[in-house]
């Protein structure tokens, strides 16, 4: 761990003010290596308040570089993670790294151009959990609809496990707790004629952060919102991870888990696909992964990607 890291991890440990000089004695250092490291902490974003004597931290949900090695010490799909304080999106961050060849998951702590489906801007700011997963595993092309499917199943798992709220998934790549949307899978695959190259599972969760802008489809609000309290994003992360992991290596239980879990299933929906506009009713999944929706002239749709409105 470097300096800036071992100061970082003071400042949460402690409940009370830290003095520079009582940091310098404990770490080993001068108070000018300190003082430097903390006008460098600053700088890169942390909320360390100086404005008194010594240093506070009292937002204690940082991530730190040691903390994410550990998430991913037992994994069998990543073996790195890289934390970026701002990028325009991890997507392309991953994109890099994929093509690379790195199993990795890469975290932003702010995107600049954060993107959702179908191109559209996904707002980013400190607080929530913006990351990718690089997938490298042999993957068949036309099962990789399930990778949307699992991210979604993973994200609610997660957020029920560490927050208790009960958190659904909307198809196609939505998760929702009250109705409200606090998170979305964004998927991108390089594939050769029949498998995967690789995958790019982006996911981003409101969590700590404020959810603003004009709501698109559906209101959305974060978990620090929804249950009045600061969430520990390195115990969401774990949470997400493990799920996604778990699920990977499962995928047989995938659709079941994804049916238990659904806010779609049983509704009436609106769904706009490029082709058309279909109404009916929501009625399962296809083993392949299309929305399977009745109209009201009673016939079967299999819609496998569009915008989806609940209507009732
Ligand atoms: C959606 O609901 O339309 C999908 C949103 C996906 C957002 C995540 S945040 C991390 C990753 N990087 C991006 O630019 N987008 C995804």
């Amino acid at each position: 761990m470097n300096l800036e890291e071992n100061i970082l991890r003071r400042l949460i440990e402690s409940p009370e003010r830290l003095s520079g000089e009582l940091l310098a004695k404990e770490l080993k250092v001068s108070r000018v290596a300190i003082w430097k490291s903390i006008k460098k902490l600053k700088e890169k974003g942390y909320p360390i308040d100086t404005a008194k004597r010594g240093y506070f931290l009292e937002n204690k949900d940082i991530l730190l570089k040691e903390d994410l090695r550990s998430l991913i010490s037992k994994s069998k799909l990543f073996t790195e993670v890289v934390h970026l304080w701002e990028t325009p999106s991890t997507m392309e961050v991953a994109k890099a790294l994929a093509e690379a060849g790195q199993r990795a998951i890469v975290i932003a702590e702010r995107q600049t151009k954060g993107r959702g489906r179908m191109n559209r801007d996904w707002d980013s700011p400190q607080g929530g959990i913006w990351l990718t997963f690089v997938l490298l595993e042999p993957f068949p092309l036309k099962r990789s609809f399930l990778l949307t499917y699992l991210a979604s199943v993973a994200t609610a798992k997660a957020i029920i496990d560490v927050t208790k709220l009960a958190a659904k998934v909307k198809w196609p790549n939505d998760v929702l707790v009250a109705g409200k949307k606090v998170a979305g899978i964004l998927l991108e695959i390089k594939a050769e004629v029949d498998a995967l190259v690789y995958a790019l599972v982006g996911i981003g969760i409101n969590v700590n952060n404020p959810v603003e802008g004009k709501p698109y489809l559906l209101p959305a609000s974060s978990l620090r919102e929804l249950t009045g309290e600061l969430i520990t994003r390195k115990n969401l992360l774990e949470r997400l991870i493990s799920c996604f992991e778990d699920s990977f290596f499962n995928l047989e239980r995938l659709l079941e888990e994804w049916r238990d879990l659904s806010e779609t299933l049983g509704k009436e929906v609106k769904i706009k696909t490029f082709q058309e506009e279909i109404v009916g009713y929501a009625l399962d999944l296809s083993p392949d992964g299309a929305l399977l929706v009745k109209t009201k002239e009673g016939h079967i749709k299999n819609v496998f990607s569009g915008d989806c409105i609940h209507l009732r």
